[in-house]
């Protein structure tokens, strides 16, 4: 969702604003735009569509003679909540005396009051945005402060809902300053200059020195330094963080895409990850007596894998929701209950809200999250770490991978703790898990094949993905990738569950994906298998043989409760060459985000 950048210092910030923007692109967007601040003015250019269009926007300008440039900028990709993307609703906004400019990320719950309020006022607003509220509220406010920093600060006392901003004014041509409340923002430090960034790798090719900034605190940035404030306007003091990871392993590596990449990238952040669990925090089970998993998108289906999981290691009852369901339903937690938030980004609204309620009805809260310095990452009681490095791509493949790892991990720890299996289970169990990169590895031997089969199946109207316990689990995000990059209709069902209506939807000329990998459940989802192909349906077959299948892609063998991390290698390459063959934007799929930062 939306990204943003700010930069001053020696250098032209246009180039490097629009450069910062590109490695944003994966938050998704629909619009994007940049304003400099220059000889007293403000310089804007905003366009509808791909950062291409606003890069030729650009061009037009140098070639008219009037090139925009300046060694302050703020830069935007908007994704589009209120009002359509357009050139009007991008950012960066204007007050309406070309006063104050903002960049903003999140959205204003009361924009409406404010709105109404200003108009009474005389004030005309330029776009639908909800945005627009906050430069025109600074520069009403300013006329009294006649100073930025406590404009800021009386402008966001004023705002409900969520943002990370970025603001300059042009009375202050050496300031950039940014606040933010539930929406995430990085200041970075380098040699030529200060950066506002929405996330790392839009600074990464300037610095790894960055610092995080929490919600309701203010960092004041020149290009000689950054200082930092809370909102009553004290001094605050903050640790400045290495990067550790490089440019490179954000970039594409030779790939036609991130997907593909941060698909095959997978046995090593198994591994990675595996290293990592050996350093997790330590909880104690047994003071819980409920377990919840909640998330969203794929990390709920990791969730809903998990829960096989823990109710077959642990004998506990395990319950998994919906964040966006949980937090709105009043949950029946206590302290006894371990809340167990799975997130990639750290930063989706709807996780976020469900860990506050989590932890306001007295519950524990375990997350398990990628992006270190994140919000879930820095509010939850335990944190256990993925290392899946920067996810690029908006479909989730390398991460999923690693919460699911993380949880096998937990599972199998808490089930020891419970003396729920034996020293030696413990082992063999975890011997099970190393074995995993390897076996994904070799996994790969099978894409030549997918990609052959994948290609013949551009033309389903639908496809259904069945499966039964655990491979149903898969089925759900097997069938969630599917549609999220190819845009084709899907479904997954409980095999079980075909009878109750959804066969009414098989006839000749439907796929169906059917996962068998459970031996003792084989024969029951082979009958399913043999009642869609009775009735038209092709079946692509992921694990064991059926004799109706016009394709079968075998999986290595493994316990039965880890072969999701198996079964969905071949389901996110099973998509990824459906969407490649129809020549889709697979990285950025129309109308999704990589991070879900507002409700
Ligand atoms: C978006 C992404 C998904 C992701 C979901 C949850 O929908 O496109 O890939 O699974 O958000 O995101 P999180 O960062 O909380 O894992």
């Amino acid at each position: 969702m939306c990204g943003i950048i700010g930069y001053i210092g020696n250098e032209d910030a246009v180039p490097i604003i629009v450069e910062g923007l590109k490695k944003l692109e994966y938050r998704g967007y629909d619009s994007a735009g940049v304003a400099v601040l220059n000889d007293g003015r403000f310089d804007v250019i905003k366009k509808k569509g791909r950062l291409a269009a606003l890069e030729v926007e650009i061009q037009n300008t140098a070639q008219n003679a009037t090139p925009i440039h300046g060694h302050l900028g703020i830069g935007h990709t908007r994704w589009a909540t209120h009002g359509e993307p357009s050139n009007e609703n991008a950012h960066p906004h204007l007050g309406n005396q070309e006063k104050i400019a903002v960049v903003h990320n999140g959205i204003i719950e009361n924009y409406h009051t404010l709105r109404a309020r200003l108009q009474s006022k005389g004030i005309v607003f330029q776009s639908e945005t909800d945005s627009e509220v906050i430069p025109q509220l600074a520069e009403y406010y300013y006329e009294a402060e006649n100073n930025l920093f406590d404009t800021v600060i009386k402008v966001a006392s004023r705002l409900e809902g969520s943002y990370a901003l970025g603001f300059m004014c042009v009375d202050t041509p050496d300031t950039i300053i940014a606040i933010k409340k539930d929406n995430p923002l990085i200041i970075g430090v380098s040699e030529h200059g200060n950066f506002i960034a929405s996330d790392i790798p839009a600074v990464l090719k300037h610095t790894n020195q960055v610092y995080y900034l929490n919600d309701n605190e203010l960092a004041v940035l020149t290009k000689e330094g950054i200082t930092f404030y809370d909102t009553d306007k004290e001094r605050i003091h903050k640790e400045i963080e290495t990067i550790t990871w490089s440019m490179e392993s954000a970039e594409k590596g030779g790939y036609e895409h991130f997907m593909l990449k941060e698909i095959m990238e997978q046995p090593m952040i198994l591994k990675n990850t595996l290293a990592k669990t050996l350093s997790q925090p330590p909880v104690d089970i047994t003071r819980f007596n409920r377990i919840i998993i909640t998330a969203c998108g794929s990390a709920y289906n990791a969730g809903v894998v998990a829960r096989y999981v823990f109710e077959k290691l642990c004998r506990t009852p395990v319950e998994v929701e919906l964040a966006s369901e949980f937090r709105y339903k009043d949950a029946i937690i206590d302290e006894k209950s371990l809340v167990i938030l799975v997130s990639q980004s750290g930063e989706t609204a709807d996780t976020i809200a469900a860990m506050r309620e989590a932890k306001a009805a007295g519950a524990s809260t375990l997350a398990i999250v990628n992006v270190v310095g994140s919000t879930i990452a820095k509010e939850c009681d335990y944190c256990f770490f993925t290392a899946a490095g920067p996810e690029i791509a908006v479909a989730t493949t390398k991460a999923f991978s690693a919460q699911l790892l993380v949880l096998y991990s937990l599972a199998i720890r808490f089930a020891a703790q419970l003396n729920k299996i034996s020293p030696a289970e413990e082992k063999s169990l975890r011997a099970e898990l190393e074995a995993l990169p390897d076996k994904v590895n070799a996994l790969f031997a099978h894409t030549e094949e997918i990609q052959k089969y994948a290609a013949s199946c551009i033309g389903y109207k639908s496809i259904f993905f069945i499966g039964r316990n655990i491979d149903y689990a898969i089925a759900l995000e097997g069938s969630l990738k599917l549609k999220e990059i190819s845009y084709i209709h899907s479904e997954a069902y409980a095999g079980g569950e075909l009878k109750h209506g959804t066969i009414a939807l098989i006839e000749e000329n439907t796929l169906v994906v059917a996962i068998s990998t459970c031996k003792r459940l084989e024969a029951k989802i082979m009958s399913n298998v043999e009642q869609v192909a009775s009735r038209g349906a092709n079946i692509l077959s992921i694990g064991a043989r059926h004799a109706t299948a016009s394709a079968v892609i075998p999986l290595p063998e493994t316990h039965e409760l880890f072969t999701p991390s198996l079964s969905v290698v071949v389901l996110q390459l099973f998509s990824y060459y459906v969407a490649a063959n129809k020549g889709l934007d697979i990285d950025k799929p129309r109308n999704l985000a990589k991070s879900v930062t507002v409700e």
